[in-house]
């Protein structure tokens, strides 16, 4: 089983305090930071691009930045997320039909490979070709666009289905996911916990991370008992 990663979603951060925000999620036990970047097309909100991505790189030059790529033309921003210091590039399945095209540039810059899938896309859409080509697969628990929606849990099956099919990828789940949620999606398999609302929001962040990261180890402890 891949280890349990949690990924804050800079998006419910202060902005005008962005480093200093990764820095303390870092400090409070966050092993990635998750850089939701939405380019108007793909989703109607516009929010950051490699720009400031770089910046943070320069400040944080040891940040694990997963970039979650909401935009329209994945194959268009390789480069600069790569230049900017992005570690992992996530893009939408939905937003391509050459999937194959955008996994190899992604490669060939040395970054790690996500796949995307919405609420309304099945987890068949994500080919074993494609898959096993990627390093990571992204359910989405929220219509992507903002931060700070409800839950929706009709897509944790997802979850199980693409464990099922593949036992030793990261699977990560984003959107809606707090202490309230983690456990069906910890117990569907998801093994990297994007939160945004709910450790940002939380007096205590670095105990929101331990909380939710204990959650994903207890729910893998009970798969390998079964197993
Ligand atoms: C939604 C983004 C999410 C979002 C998560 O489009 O992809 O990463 O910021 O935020 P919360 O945890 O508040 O739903
Ligand atoms: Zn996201």
């Amino acid at each position: 089983m891949p280890r349990a990663i949690i990924s804050p979603s800079v998006l419910a951060s202060d902005f005008g305090q962005l480093t200093a925000e990764c820095k303390r999620m870092m400090k409070d036990g966050a092993e990635w930071l998750h850089m939701d970047v939405m380019d108007g097309h793909f989703v109607p909100n516009i929010t950051m691009g490699a720009p400031i991505l770089t910046s943070v790189h320069k400040a944080i030059p040891d940040i694990f930045m997963d970039c979650h790529m909401m935009v329209a033309n994945p194959i268009q921003w390789v480069d600069d997320i790569a230049d900017a210091g992005g570690a992992l590039y996530c893009f939408h399945i939905e937003a391509t039909s050459d999937p194959l095209s955008v996994i190899k540039k992604v490669r060939s810059r040395n970054m790690q490979v996500g796949v995307a899938i919405s609420p309304d896309t099945p987890s068949t859409a994500i080919t074993d070709e494609v898959a096993e080509a990627s390093d990571m697969l992204l359910v989405m628990t929220v219509h992507p666009g903002r931060g700070g929606q409800k839950f929706i849990e009709a897509c944790v099956p997802k979850v199980a289905e693409l464990r099922a099919r593949f036992p030793e990828k990261n699977i990560e789940v984003d959107g809606g996911v707090g202490p309230k949620t983690i456990h069906v999606c910890a117990e569907a398999g998801s093994n990297v916990i994007v939160a945004g609302t709910a450790i940002f929001g939380a007096q205590d962040a670095a105990e929101v991370i331990k909380q939710l990261k204990a959650s994903v180890m207890a729910a893998q402890a009970k798969f390998a008992a079964k197993a």
